[in-house]
């Protein structure tokens, strides 16, 4: 056996990965403990993993006390006191940027944790933020962490209602907003959206209210406080509340294959140990990168890869208000060159929707700052890869393509930059402490390179899912019981010949528009809210930039839809629907109204059909034997025409 030792923190060498990941699986405990050392603990663990999979129990470092925020902010402060924590690029390239140093990060974060407990904020409490992506977001989750209530974000183009069904569900004492945030030429009164969600959401008592834009709003005496008024009287220190090891950190709402979206929860001890570690090794960061990633902090990868992942590592986070085509498609690459970004990461989609505009929107900028690229949200199509290689990375920078979910808490497949394989369209191998296993429908492991099958997770690790919020049954019958010993991930794989990981997609009712994940059932749900619908079928189909759109068959009651002229006023009305029930990002982009859907006798929708339809591939539909009613797919195919 070999004997853990500190350099297995930081993989530096393809043979350094073999050993890291070989110990990683036989000997967890060992590994993850050496790994775990440098943290600052205010008390060590007494047991480092405790895992049954089947019954969905995973417990890291149990017995250890700690703040996540000491580690990402007190911990360098003697070291990296004057270093820059955070630059924040705003969305006019006309106004000022701001940098913050670990030091100031740190007085601004203790600042409003004051705040928090000021307005009657406690630890365990839920507090829930719909922000633009702004520092006062940045620094209110922080001072989530540092008092021990849990953060969960909102991504802040969700409609009210999604708003008021996550508050609802996390039972949120406290929501932080702002008065409207920017979105290229755009300007949205976010304030105005909490308001219409809060009146249906009785557990919230105080709603703090940054001013961004400097625009007016209704501001509720018993209830509403700003965000600088508040600050402004707050002291600048602020002791970190000593957590146990599988405290929650957070809760983030993702969607599933069924029913409403559930709350992902992550633990604090073994999400700050996998997001430092995979943060680190993944990118290879050095002391003096520029580091950013272009998610938004109300995704997964906003929590992991812009905030706590760099500052747990002591790094340089860039973080970006805007989006990459305003004022121009150069929006990003100017962002570079202007800080120096030698580390970046982006999701296909965006790459795609700037490969279509002209080639000078990239060339008349360096780039030389750029060291490593990675990717994330959906499979990298070839075509996008080779473009971001040659154009973006000149050839000489490193590609990660970084599989990874919301449940996952970090990276799990993906190249270390420059020292493992990075191979277009593919992940490539798995992290240290992650045993992927390809099943086959009947939940039996498939061995060897070259093959295909459901991806799934045999062995326990630091970062993943505990539980969904207010429902652990919610999360074994999700994630645990489809194949008992193991997390099934809902993707489909390919192990190729080499024995690299490529991702196919969701294998479940889910689809990922733009690297966002929809079940189908919650859009059918929002549009069945409609009041000219009777029923409605969901599937994705390719969709150039999106990766996936949204394809919506949709049967209207009588009389609602009576001719062809009807039908553009009742599909903007069911567009309207659907983005009042979950988000501009939700919105369908084909409705085919239909008067049938194709079922089984047993009265199931046959997706493949409508997925085929929707692809337009008709040619070859199957086996159709078993619907009730097989002229229903023929006027299907006719009205896609
Ligand atoms: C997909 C985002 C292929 C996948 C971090 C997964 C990917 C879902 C990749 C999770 C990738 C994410 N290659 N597919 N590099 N990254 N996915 O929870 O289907 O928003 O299950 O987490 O996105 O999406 P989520």
């Amino acid at each position: 056996m070999s004997t853990p030792n500190p350099q297995h923190a930081r993989i530096r060498s393809l043979e350094g990965y073999h050993e890291a990941y070989h110990l990683s699986i036989h000997h967890p405990a060992e590994f993850w403990a050496a790994v775990a050392e440098p943290f600052t603990w205010r008390r060590k663990w007494d047991t480092v993993v405790d895992s049954d999979m089947a019954a969905g129990r995973n417990e890291w470092f149990a017995g250890a006390r700690l703040n996540i925020t000491e580690n990402c902010l007190d911990r360098h402060l003697a070291t990296r006191g004057n270093k820059l924590a955070l630059i924040w690029e705003p969305n006019d390239p006309k106004e000022r940027h701001l940098r913050l140093t670990y030091r100031e990060l740190y007085q601004h974060v203790c600042q409003f944790a004051n705040v928090l407990m000021n307005n009657g904020v406690e630890k365990g409490d839920r507090v829930c933020l719909y922000m633009p992506m702004i520092p006062e977001l940045a620094i209110a989750v922080l001072a989530c962490a540092r008092i021990g209530a849990v953060h969960s974000v909102i991504f802040a183009g969700f409609s009210a209602t999604a708003i008021a069904d996550r508050v609802n569900d996390a039972q949120a004492s406290l929501v932080i907003t702002a008065d409207g945030l920017n979105r290229g030429t755009k300007q949205i009164p976010v304030k105005r959206v909490v308001d219409e969600a809060l009146e249906t959401c009785p557990s919230v008592r105080k709603v703090v209210v940054v001013e961004h834009l400097g625009w007016p709003v209704q501001m509720d005496p018993e209830r509403d406080v700003w965000y600088h008024e508040e600050t402004d009287n707050a002291a600048k220190t602020c002791p970190a509340e000593e957590m146990k090891a599988e405290d929650p950190l957070f809760i983030l709402y993702t969607s599933g294959s069924t029913g409403k979206p559930k709350g992902v929860v992550h633990s604090t001890a073994g999400y700050m140990v996998w997001a430092d570690y995979t943060f680190r090794n993944v990118f290879q960061v050095e002391e003096n990168d520029v580091y950013w990633c272009t998610a938004d902090i109300g995704w997964v990868t906003g929590h992991s890869y812009l905030l706590y992942g760099p500052l747990l590592a002591g790094s340089t986070s860039l973080m970006f208000e805007g989006i990459p085509t305003y004022p121009d498609a150069g929006r990003f690459w100017e962002v570079i060159d202007k800080h120096s970004v030698s580390i970046f990461y982006t999701a296909p989609t965006a790459i795609r929707s700037l490969m279509a505009e002209p080639l000078d929107n990239v060339l008349s900028y360096s780039l030389d700052s750029l060291r490593v690229l990675g990717s994330v949200g959906e499979p990298i199509n070839a075509e996008a890869w080779h473009w971001y290689n040659e154009h973006v990375g000149k050839g000489r920078c490193p590609i990660v393509d970084t599989w990874w979910q919301t449940e996952t808490g970090g990276i799990m497949i993906s190249a270390l930059a420059g020292i493992t394989p990075s191979v277009p369209a593919r992940a490539g191998l798995p992290l240290p402490g992650v045993l992927p296993v390809l099943l086959n429908q009947d939940g039996s492991e498939i061995e060897g390179n070259d093959q295909e099958g459901y991806l799934a997770i045999k062995q326990s690790w630091p970062g993943m899912i505990r539980t969904t919020y207010g429902d652990h049954d919610r999360a074994v019958q999700t994630y645990f019981a489809p194949y008992p010993g193991y997390y099934f991930t809902g993707d489909g794989a390919r192990r190729d010949e080499n024995g690299l990981y490529r991702i196919i997609g969701r294998v479940d009712d889910v689809i990922n528009v733009s690297g966002h994940r929809f079940g189908t059932a919650e859009i059918e749900n929002a549009i069945n809210e409609n009041p000219n619908v009777v029923e409605s079928a969901v599937v994705g189909f390719p969709h150039d930039v999106k990766g996936q759109g949204i394809y919506a068959y949709v049967i209207c009651r009588e009389g609602a839809c009576r001719n062809e002229a009807d039908m553009p006023r009742v599909e903007a009305s069911i567009i309207e629907t659907v983005v009042a029930e979950i988000g501009k990002i939700a919105r369908p982009d084909k409705i085919q109204l239909v008067s049938g859907l194709p079922k089984t006798r047993s009265g199931k929708i046959m997706r493949r059909i409508l997925r085929k339809v929707a692809e337009g591939e008709t040619g070859n539909l199957g086996d159709t034997t078993t619907l009730l009613d097989p002229a229903v797919v023929d006027e299907i195919i006719r009205g896609a025409k």
